[in-house]
């Protein structure tokens, strides 16, 4: 079967103690709920080490929300993917639309750096999506066919290898106005073809997942979870809630 992915992105929202507080909570709240979904928190990297103690004894997973294309070397500022897989994380987010937004984050780097994921065995969670200009003008399939291809381009997934593709319409990200389950299950279907033209079938089946990302919350995630191909969202707002994300985490089970 299957699995539900029901993935938090902390975002640059909260402080050591609130995040802190936050994990311990969710891991708490979510006993028992978790064994036919995987729940994994991003936390800001100053905080993932605590993060990560807090989910130690938990089945909650650890996510990052971005890395660099080298595992080590001499690069200012930048977070290596190897050394967080030692330090125990699974997931890593690469080019959400913020960070092609305010950072000028290309679909090249983030080839690079879904690369270097795999190489030391995170799994990617590629964000693709339109703008509302791009909507408009009728391009949002190719558009995000286009940054699939380029993000993608001559990368193979080895046996062990996974990736998580989530769909998120830059325009409805925090804006508390999900779009269409049905609209963004069209979607999924177009990002599922084009992953099935790159990697072939097998590949496709067994080690790919589409997710969606946009205003999910307690209300809207189980239409989602609902659609054919959607296995799971990503959430920013409505995770910074303990009570509003383990409502969703029950929602899985
Ligand atoms: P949102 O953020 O749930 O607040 O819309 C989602 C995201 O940016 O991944």
């Amino acid at each position: 079967m299957d699995k539900t992915y029901l993935i938090a992105n902390w975002k640059m929202q909260l402080p050591l103690k609130e995040a802190i507080s936050l994990a311990k909570e969710i891991a708490n709240a979510s006993v028992g709920f978790t064994a036919q979904a995987e729940i994994v928190l991003c936390p800001s990297f100053d905080s993932i080490l605590m993060v990560a103690e807090e989910l130690k004894n938990s089945s909650i997973k650890l996510g990052a929300q971005d890395c660099f294309w080298e595992a080590e070397g001499s690069y200012t500022g930048e977070i290596s993917p190897k050394f967080l897989a030692e330090a125990g994380v699974k997931y890593v987010i690469l080019g959400h639309s913020e960070r092609r937004q305010n950072l000028g984050e290309n679909n090249h780097q983030i080839n690079l750096k879904i690369r270097a994921a795999l190489s030391v065995g995170l799994i990617p969670i590629l964000c693709v999506g339109e703008t509302f200009e791009e909507r408009q003008e009728g391009r949002k399939d190719f558009v995000i066919m286009q940054q699939l291809n380029h993000s993608l381009h001559d990368i193979k997934l080895l046996t062990n290898d996974f990736l998580i593709v989530a769909y998120e319409p830059v325009w409805v990200i925090g804006s508390g106005q999900a779009v269409d389950p049905e609209e963004a299950e069209h979607t999924s279907q177009v990002i599922k073809q084009t992953l099935f033209d790159l990697f072939g079938t097998e590949i496709y089946k067994q080690q790919t997942a589409v997710i969606y990302g946009g205003s999910v919350n307690p209300n809207n995630f189980k239409s989602f979870l609902e659609q054919t191909t959607i296995k799971g969202a990503l959430v920013g707002t409505a995770s910074l809630e303990a009570e509003t994300f383990t409502e969703m985490i029950k929602q899985t089970s």
